[in-house]
């Protein structure tokens, strides 16, 4: 079965981690803040999809995210993984709740263990949209993901760059975690 999904077939499962550091602008401390957090990570399988003769197979996923003790996670995704055997083309297409939605996408093999998916604002594919709002003041001009999988474990390490009122520069928002396998 694993086969139909190619290099995502090592994410199948449910995920737990620890280790994970988020790199931003906090509002409370006025200052841009290393915050550690643990996550908690489904990805179940789907498919096929059917788009014309496009055939694709995906993951459903959600992740959540939670400072030491804290009782809401302060940072949720809902979305999607796919993968076209076809073409290579694989994709993550999610939601953040701040207003923000992302298709990142990129090109790999089906025995990948490690890929790179990008997405800019404006892009005619991988396209990023956020609301008012973040447009005017804290705006998502890219995101790329590099992807490990290893076994029983995968990690991701992220850049989102942000266009922020509080910086003349570009500022890079970045994240990165391991997470290993707790069911299948
Ligand atoms: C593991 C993933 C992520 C975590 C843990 C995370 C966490 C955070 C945190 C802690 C802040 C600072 C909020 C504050 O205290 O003011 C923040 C800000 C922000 N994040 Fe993320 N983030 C993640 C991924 C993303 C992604 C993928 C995007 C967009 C594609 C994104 C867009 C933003 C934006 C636009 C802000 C600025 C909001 C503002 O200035 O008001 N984040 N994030």
């Amino acid at each position: 079965m694993s086969n139909e999904w190619g290099p995502l077939a090592g994410l199948i499962g449910e995920w737990e981690g620890t280790g994970g550091i988020d790199h931003a602008f906090k509002h409370s401390k006025n200052i841009v803040f290393d915050t550690a957090y643990r996550e908690v990570c489904t990805m179940k399988p789907f498919g096929p999809v059917e788009n014309g003769s496009q055939t694709l197979y995906g993951l459903d996923y959600k992740s959540a995210m939670w400072r030491e003790d804290e009782e809401n996670p302060f940072h949720t995704e809902v979305g999607y993984w796919l993968w076209d055997a076809a073409t290579g083309e694989v994709m993550k297409g999610f939601v953040v709740p701040r207003g923000i939605t992302v298709l990142a996408g990129g090109t790999t093999t089906a025995d990948a263990k490690s890929w790179t998916m990008k997405a800019a604002i404006g892009h005619e594919q991988y396209g990023i949209g956020e609301n008012r709002y973040l447009a005017a003041n804290a705006s998502s001009r890219s995101y790329e993901v590099t992807i490990n999988v290893g076994d029983d474990s995968f990690s991701y390490d992220e850049v989102t760059m942000l266009n922020m009122k509080e910086f003349d520069e570009p500022f890079a928002h970045t994240d990165i975690h391991t997470l290993r396998k707790v069911r299948n």
